[in-house]
């Protein structure tokens, strides 16, 4: 059986008051939507078609080649949402998925239980549904008398009676693709929301002969629509807590993993122990065996096996295997950091490559930097990157030495080998194997200071007023 999607995401979502629209608030990184449309592909959807209105031109450029798009310039109602698809898939035969955009904690194993209770029941349509404590807000599934479902009402078009309800209409439905669009032909807009209810299809279909199905999930909270930022701050929770379930259960130790933050796209090796106050961000992949954090912000890195991240923020960085950062590092985009090489404290690293056992330990601005292997670079050196106008490059070779509080004023090299005499300014090139020294000479004037001291001491007695008798 050939299947589809649909994914309602035109509506304005009003409720979140903000800019961004709705489906694209991200849940632990990732879109809501791109979740949604994971798991269609997840359930080998066919063709996926996206219902855009508010925010159209977003969606299109988040989501791109992988959905088609049916555009509904006015949002009137779920029932028109679904309907502006007919063009693209009117004319296909097989099991039509409708999900809400707003709903990303559902899962593929859900959305496969459905389309098979729905090939087995035979029926025309078969509603996700969920039994909640509380279902303020959400369609009611009403069953007949012998357990089948009759009808969804919006919980605005309750009596009093239906609003007792608890299993809910979670918004995901299968229906047979032909029989969806005739139905939905019949839909009209007499509702408290004058909004043409997918909903009513239901109930369409129910008065046509049809069988209607409904199918509880296991676990209710894949059921949550985000519509506010509360709810997108509980889908969070959930999402956060499930992501940490499936790292742990491939080997990774979180040490208080409600205290930890990991994208849903972050990859994490076996035997790796992760500290509270840990976020990990982006498409962010971890190799085994590392301790990161505690308070390690990491994001869109790659870091490879047995190195260690404490305290420190990380961005669009390579960290090669052993590799120490850390605490208080400041790696910026753009670095390569080499085998067992060490960013150390208030260390602050951008747009640099640092070779395989290359070490800064202490205090330095390594920037636009193209660092060898084996380099010991001394506590506060400092490469002037920036005349003002333009970013100038660093270049220092193999075995060097920088003496600590050096000034590499760019562009400049330092030769393999080299010697960099502490506190010089480096305004030139310096040979392979080298030593450089940039600084005054000390002059030592003997006996000066005690001479000062005691000039000090008259001025301070002759400023003092006469003492009073
Ligand atoms: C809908 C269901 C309700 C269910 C709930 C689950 C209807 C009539 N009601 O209600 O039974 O319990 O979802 O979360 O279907 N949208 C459009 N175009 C429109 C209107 C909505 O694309 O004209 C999209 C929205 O962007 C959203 C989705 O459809 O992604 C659901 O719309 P929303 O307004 O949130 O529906 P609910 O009132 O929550
Ligand atoms: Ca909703």
């Amino acid at each position: 059986m050939r299947i589809f999607g649909i994914v309602l995401a035109a509506g304005q979502g009003t409720r979140m008051k903000s800019k961004r629209h709705k489906v694209l608030h991200p849940v632990c990184g990732k879109p809501m939507l791109g979740y949604v449309v994971d798991r269609l592909e997840e359930v080998g959807a066919d063709r996926k078609v996206v219902i855009v209105g508010h925010g159209a031109d977003e969606v299109k450029a988040y989501l791109g080649e992988r959905a088609e798009y049916a555009l509904q310039a006015e949002q009137l109602g779920t029932g028109h949402a679904v309907l502006q698809a007919a063009s693209l898939l009117g004319g296909e035969e097989g099991a039509t998925i409708v999900i809400c955009g707003d709903t990303p904690l559902i899962t593929a194993a859900s959305l496969e239980a459905l389309l098979t209770r729905h090939r087995e029941s035979q029926a025309a349509c078969t509603i996700m549904t969920a039994i909640l404590d509380d279902p303020t807000g959400y369609g009611r599934v009403i069953r007949g008398t012998d357990g089948a479902v009759d009808r969804i009402v919006e919980h605005r078009d309750c009596s009093e009676e239906e609003r007792l309800v608890k299993e809910i209409n979670v918004g995901t439905y299968v229906f047979d693709n032909r029989k969806l669009f005739e139905a939905l032909g019949q839909i009209t807009s007499d509702n408290a929301q004058g909004e043409y209810y997918l909903t009513d299809a239901v109930a369409i279909l129910r008065s046509r002969g049809e069988t209607v199905a409904g199918v509880p999930l296991d676990d209710p909270d894949e059921s949550l629509g985000i519509n506010d930022r509360a709810a997108l701050a509980e889908a969070e929770r959930i999402m956060r807590r499930r992501i940490a379930r499936r790292h742990m259960l491939a080997g990774v130790t979180l040490l208080d993993p409600e205290h930890i933050y990991i994208d849903e796209d972050v990859q994490i090796g076996r035997d790796t122990v992760i500290y509270p106050g840990t976020v990990l961000g982006g498409k962010t992949v971890i190799g085994e065996d590392c301790v990161i954090g505690p308070n390690a912000d990491i994001r869109d890195c790659t870091i490879g096996d047995s190195a260690a991240v404490r305290h420190s923020v990380l961005e669009q960085s390579e960290i090669a295997a052993g590799v120490s950062v850390g605490p208080y590092a400041y790696v910026r985009p753009g670095n390569r950091i080499g085998e067992r090489a060490k960013v150390g404290s208030f260390v602050e690293m951008k747009n640099s490559s640092l070779g395989t056992g290359s070490k800064v330990p202490h205090l330095s601005y390594v920037g636009d930097a193209d660092v060898g292997q084996n380099v010991n670079i001394g506590c506060g050196v400092i490469t002037a990157n920036y005349d003002g106008v333009r970013k100038h490059r660093t270049v220092i070779e193999d075995e060097a030495f920088i003496g600590s509080n050096v000034n590499l004023i760019a562009p400049v090299t330092v030769g393999r080998g080299a010697y960099v005499v502490a506190g010089s300014t480096i305004t030139h090139d310096v040979p392979a194997e080298a030593m450089a020294i940039a600084r005054e000479r000390q002059i030592n004037k003997p006996g000066y200071a005690a001479r000062l001291k005691s000039r000090k001491r008259q001025q301070a007695s002759a400023a003092k007023p006469p003492e009073n008798t």
